[in-house]
């Protein structure tokens, strides 16, 4: 069996539990994809190596992700394309292993309903990159053993597996990546942008002590840009958003209130330290009628 790993929770939690049963003959693939968060790749490998005797395979897929999802602009659209790739990189990688047949998935149940794979009446939100956005014909049949869990249901089992803190408490990321956050196309530069502005969002949390009494905290990015001021010099840039919410589940979410004072640090960073970045603005909008992620 292999298991798709994204170094969140869902995911850790599904390989732990399944190492348990079947020990050797799970095989964790972890894809980087080119929409990870800044030193995602680094922090996994090391994490997994540190706390778990696991096979790991990193797969390094950034140039065939980034060239698929060249040009595309429809969030719908996306997901499909990443999902899809993501189900190739592991028929491959069940191929190379050889006697393959199962694929474990960290799915959750909001993944699902909001996939709308719950009923015929539930209505598409999102085709999250593990359900809804999954190519028809697969050669690997899914194992999926907390399909039925909410996150917080999540968390208590990866506790009592003992998983890693940094684990447990890391903020989710949704499947498809930074092109969940990343409005339009996703290029190059806007990666860049959303990356960055990403890591210092998240610094600040951890430093301000906001980070554990949040749910997700990110930035994201688009191609509308607006006028700035370099040094005496007119500029024209990219606008940042940053998105914090509170939630106990993700099925609905506030937008947290945090202080003015952080605000205006990660303003100020983002702003001074990213090029071709002109304006910070912050998400006020709850969930519903938004979603958490934009695309
Ligand atoms: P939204 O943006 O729909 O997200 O309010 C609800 C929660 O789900 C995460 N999310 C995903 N997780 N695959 C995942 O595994 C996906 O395709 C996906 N899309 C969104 C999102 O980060 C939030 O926590």
């Amino acid at each position: 069996m292999i298991c798709g790993l994204s170094g969140g929770i869902d995911s850790a939690t599904v390989a732990v539990l399944i190492h348990r049963a079947i020990q050797d003959r799970l095989t964790c693939i972890y894809v980087d994809n080119g929409l990870m968060r800044k030193r995602e790749t680094e922090e996994i490998v090391r994490t997994f190596k540190k706390h778990f005797k696991i096979n790991l395979e990193v797969v390094d897929a950034k140039d065939r992700f980034l060239e698929r999802l060249r040009g595309i602009a429809d969030p719908e659209e996306k997901r499909k394309v990443i999902g899809d790739e993501f189900i190739r990189v592991f028929d491959e990688a069940a191929t190379r292993i050889r006697d393959v047949d199962f694929l474990a998935q960290g799915t959750i149940y909001p993944d699902r309903v909001e996939s709308a794979a719950t009923s015929d009446l539930a209505s598409r939100i999102k085709s999250h990159h593990n359900v809804g956005a999954l190519p028809e014909e697969m050669l690997l049949r899914l194992i999926e053993p907390i399909r039925d869990l909410y996150k917080d249901e999540v968390r208590a089992v990866a506790k009592k597996l003992n998983l890693p803190e940094n684990v447990v408490k890391r903020h989710p990321f949704p499947g498809p990546g930074l092109a969940a956050r990343i409005i339009g196309a996703v290029t190059l530069d806007k990666l860049r942008i959303c990356r960055d502005a990403g890591a210092i969002v998240e610094e600040e949390l951890k430093t301000a002590g906001f980070y554990d009494k949040t749910w997700q905290a990110f930035a994201m990015v688009g191609d509308d840009l607006a006028t700035g001021v370099l040094g005496d010099e007119r500029s024209f840039g990219h606008i940042v958003i940053i998105r914090a919410v509170e939630s106990v589940e993700a099925m609905t979410a506030d937008f947290a209130k945090l202080p003015y004072d952080l605000l205006e640090k990660i303003s100020s960073r983002i702003t001074n330290e990213i090029s071709g970045v002109t304006w910070v603005a912050y998400a006020i909008s709850s969930k519903p009628p938004s979603t958490i992620e934009p695309c």
